[in-house]
C-alpha cells in the first residue's frame, strides 16, 4: 500500500512523511514544487530509504499528477501543498490564488479522475485528506468562543481566503461527485523544520544572531499554538477513522499572546544559550508597524475530533517550546542551508534593512 503526499518537503508535511515511515512501512510518493518553503535538507534522514520517492512537480500539473497516481495506485492522497504565508500573501496574492485555489482545483480533478477507475473495494476505501487552516473562520474576540466546525467561514487575509475557496472546494467534491474527502482546519503549528518566515523560528533565530525581535502592533494578538508532531498524529487519525465528508479542528488549547510567545523563547534561550553580554535575549524586542488587516485572535475548539476520534495532543506548550529552541539550537547546518538567498531577499522586504 501507498499514500500520495503533496507538499512533503515543506514545514508540515516534511514532518508528517519522517513521522510516517518511523512508525509504517508503508510508502510515501511526495510531491513538491520546491518553492522558497520546500527544503529537501528537511528529508535528509530518508536519503536511500526506498519507501519514500520524491517527485518535483505541481499540484496543478494533471499530467504529472495522473501519471504517478496510474504507476502507484495509492490508497490516499494527503494535501498539504500550498502558499502559507499570511505576510507574503499580503506582498503578492498571485501565487495563493494558483496554488491554493487553481492548484487545488486541478488536484482535485486529477484524484476523481483516478479513483473513478478504481475496483470498488478500493474506490470505498479511498481517501483525499485536504488539510487546512483556522485562519479560514476570520478573528475572534477576547470572549467568544473558539472556533468549532459549524463556525461560518470569514476569512481576511488574501491567504485565508485562498485557504477557505479550497476547503469550499474539497467539500463540493464530496458533494457532488461522491469523491471521499476529509478536511482538518488546523491551528498555529511549531516545530522542528519551521521556516524562519513565521513568528517562533524567526524570533529564535534572530535572539541568537543579535537582531531585533520584531513584534507587530501591540503583541497583544493571540494564537493557538500545537507542537507539528501533534498535528501529524491528528491527520493520521483522521485519516485512520475520520468519516466521509466530514471536517475536524485540530488545536491544542494553548492561546497565547505574540508577545508572551516571544518572552518565553527568550527566557529559554537565556538559559539554554546565554548572551556573551550577560544581558537577557529580551533586550532585542522590538515593536514593529501592525501587519494590515492583523487578526486579532484564533482558537480551536478541538473537542470533536477527541469525542469521535479518541485525539488528544500529547505537548503542552511548554514542553514543545522547549524541544524547539533545543531542536533550532542543534541543527545550524539546516538553518544555515535555508536561510540562504530567498529567505535573504524576503526578510529585506518586509523588515527593510
Ligand atoms: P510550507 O509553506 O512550509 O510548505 C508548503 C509546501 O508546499 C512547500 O514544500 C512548497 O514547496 C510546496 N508547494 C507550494 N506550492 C506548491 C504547488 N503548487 N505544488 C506542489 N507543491 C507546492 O507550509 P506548512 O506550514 O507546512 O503548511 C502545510 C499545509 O498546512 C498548508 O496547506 C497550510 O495551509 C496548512 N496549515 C499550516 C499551519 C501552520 O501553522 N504552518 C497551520 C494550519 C494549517
Ligand atoms: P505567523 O507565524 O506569520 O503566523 P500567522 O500569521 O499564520 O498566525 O505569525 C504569528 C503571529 O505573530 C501573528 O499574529 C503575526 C505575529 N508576528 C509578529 O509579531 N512578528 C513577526 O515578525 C512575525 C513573522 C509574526
Amino acid at each position: 500500500m501507498t499514500i500520495l503526499v503533496s507538499g512533503g518537503a515543506g514545514f508540515i508535511g516534511g514532518n508528517f512523511v519522517l513521522d510516517w515511515l518511523a512508525g509504517s512501512d508503508e510508502a510515501v510518493i511526495n510531491v513538491d514544487k520546491l518553492t522558497y518553503a520546500g527544503n529537501l535538507d528537511t528529508l535528509k534522514l530518508l536519503e536511500g530509504d526506498v519507501r519514500h520517492i520524491f517527485v518535483r512537480a505541481d499540484i496543478g500539473d494533471r499530467e504529472a499528477i495522473c501519471r504517478l497516481l496510474m504507476e502507484h495506485e495509492p490508497r490516499a492522497v494527503i494535501n498539504f501543498a500550498a502558499e502559507s504565508h499570511v505576510d507574503r500573501s499580503i506582498h503578492g496574492p498571485g501565487d495563493f490564488i494558483q496554488t491554493n485555489v487553481v492548484g487545488t482545483f486541478n488536484l482535485l480533478e486529477t484524484v476523481r479522475a483516478y479513483w473513478n477507475e478504481l475496483p470498488a473495494d478500493e474506490k470505498g476505501a479511498f481517501r483525499f485528506l485536504h488539510v487546512s487552516t483556522d485562519e479560514v473562520y476570520g478573528t475572534l474576540e477576547a470572549n467568544d468562543p473558539p472556533f468549532s466546525e459549524t463556525n461560518t467561514f470569514e476569512p481576511n487575509s488574501p491567504y485565508s481566503a485562498s485557504k477557505a475557496a479550497s476547503d469550499h472546494l474539497v467539500r463540493a467534491w464530496h458533494h457532488t461527485y461522491g469523491l471521499p474527502v476529509l478536511t482538518t482546519n488546523c491551528s498555529n503549528n511549531y516545530g522542528p523544520y519551521h521556516f524562519p518566515e513565521k513568528l517562533i523560528p524567526l524570533v529564535i533565530l534572530n535572539a541568537l544572531n543579535g537582531k531585533p525581535l520584531p513584534i507587530y502592533g501591540d503583541g497583544q494578538q493571540i494564537r493557538d499554538w500545537l507542537y507539528v508532531k501533534d498535528h501529524c498524529s491528528a491527520i493520521r487519525r483522521v485519516l485512520e477513522a475520520g468519516k466521509v465528508g466530514e471536517t475536524y479542528n485540530v488545536g491544542g488549547w494553548n492561546e497565547k499572546a505574540n508577545l508572551d510567545v516571544v518572552k518565553t523563547i527568550c527566557s529559554l534561550l537565556d538559559e539554554l544559550q546565554p548572551r556573551a553580554d550577560g544581558q537577557g535575549y529580551a533586550a532585542q524586542i522590538t515593536y514593529v508597524t501592525d501587519r494590515p488587516g492583523h487578526d486579532r485572535r484564533y482558537a480551536i475548539d478541538a473537542r470533536k475530533l477527541e469525542r469521535e476520534l479518541g485525539w488528544k495532543p500529547a505537548e503542552t506548550f511548554e514542553s514543545g517550546i522547549r524541544k524547539t529552541v533545543e531542536w533550532y539550537l542543534a541543527n545550524q547546518a539546516w538553518v544555515s542551508n535555508v536561510t540562504s538567498g530567498a529567505y535573504r531577499e524576503w526578510v529585506s522586504t518586509q523588515y527593510g534593512a
